[in-house]
């Protein structure tokens, strides 16, 4: 494509420009995003990979995504909710592997015995996972959705000071067909606000491919993370769910949905630079190395499943999901495998933190 290479190189881009990087196919071009995407990647966060263990504690949800396994309609799903001992004791683990952060994840909940919940947790954590190595305990990066800002505040105040809640969509009409007219994007845009405030680590991003979604769309959802200065971006291909009212639409043919999916990791890393983006674990079912192929498209973080293997087929929020049947111990070796498979090595014993966040609080934060 002749001008590719001014478009790769560019200084600031509007929707048109990403849009268009987005909708390349042919593998010369692919190729090319590909290579700029490491380029920026090595110039701005550097080629470690990041590992952040992946704890889902559980899966009981009061919400109702149309997309989502463990919605609260789906009766067919066994409720789960791990102990303390076992969600602490996860954290210990991880911390022992050298796995600088963990990620607990749960299906939504409010209520007050569920945050406290949390909060325990948390303290917990950081207070038994200090060590010489990691002298502030682990990174904990939160992942428990739309809370208020007192809430946010509690928990930054317990120690977790990273935090996820992907907006899924900026696109008004989609969100609500995605969601139940009681579930807003306003509000979601709102916590993603209260976040900041809180003094997060704010991570946030969209599912790909689905059923109504455009690359315009897509486009205008990594401009968003632009303006909201974004820190962290997580994102995957969205698959179906069988028992989800959305099984119906269908998805995106997988070699498609899969170019899309590392388009917009490689599109993310050249315009917003010097964030942290993960190679999901989404990415792996649509194709066994997919998180490798996230990592050479421009992602830095991934994120080892370290939940009891008794549960994790029950926290399944779609089809194919990988690792049900594997433990900690196999995670940890294959997926190290799968990072070195490509050239890449993990920095164990780090945080990892967001590079754009700290260039965000001393007011240097590299715009394009
Ligand atoms: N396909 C892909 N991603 C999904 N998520 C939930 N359901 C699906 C699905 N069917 C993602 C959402 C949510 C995250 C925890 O998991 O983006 O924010
Ligand atoms: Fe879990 Fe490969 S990462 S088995």
């Amino acid at each position: 494509m002749s001008g590719l290479n001014d478009l790769l190189y560019k200084e600031t881009y509007g929707e048109r420009d990403i849009e268009t990087l987005l909708s390349l196919r042919t593998p010369e071009d692919v190729e090319k995003l590909r290579a700029r995407a490491n380029e920026v990647l090595g110039e701005y966060v550097g080629d470690s990979v990041y590992y952040r263990g992946i704890v889902e504690f559980s899966n009981i949800c009061a919400l109702d995504c149309h997309y989502c396994g463990i919605r609260k309609s789906n009766k067919q799903v066994e409720r789960y909710s791990l102990d303390r001992d076992t969600v602490v004791s996860s954290a210990l683990w991880c911390a022992g592997q050298g796995y600088g952060s963990v990620v607990l994840q749960s299906g939504e909940r409010r209520d007050p015995a569920f945050i406290d919940y949390v909060e325990d947790l948390i303290c917990e954590i950081k207070r038994i996972t200090v060590s010489d190595k990691l002298p502030e305990g682990v990174g904990i990066t939160l992942s428990v959705g739309e809370q208020s800002l007192e809430t946010y505040r509690r928990f930054f105040a317990a120690g977790a000071h990273r935090y996820l809640l992907r907006i899924e969509t900026t696109d008004e009409a989609l969100y609500q067909s995605l969601h139940p007219a009681s579930q807003k994007l306003e509000e979601r845009k709102l916590c993603l606000g209260f976040l900041k405030e809180a003094g997060f680590q704010v991570g946030s991003g969209v599912m790909i491919g689905s059923p109504g979604q455009t690359t315009a769309m897509l486009a205008r959802d990594i401009l968003f993370f632009k303006e909201q200065d974004i820190d962290m971006i997580g994102m995957g291909p969205y698959l179906v769910h069988n028992q989800s009212p959305m099984a119906s639409k269908g998805q995106m043919e997988k070699s498609e949905l899969l170019q899309l999916s590392l388009n917009m990791i490689a599109v993310c890393r050249i315009v917003l630079k010097d964030v942290n983006i993960a190679a999901t674990t989404a990415l792996q079912a649509v194709v066994s190395d997919g998180r490798e192929r996230g990592l050479s498209y421009g992602a830095n973080v991934t994120m080892p499943n370290i939940t009891p293997t008794e549960v994790r087929s029950s926290y399944k929020l779609y089809e194919g999901k990988p690792c049900m049947d594997e433990g900690r111990q196999e995670c940890r070796s294959c997926l190290l495998g799968r990072v070195r498979s490509i050239g890449r090595d993990v920095a164990f014993d780090q945080w990892g933190d967001s590079k754009h966040f700290a260039a965000r609080k001393t007011g240097t934060a590299r715009t394009v």
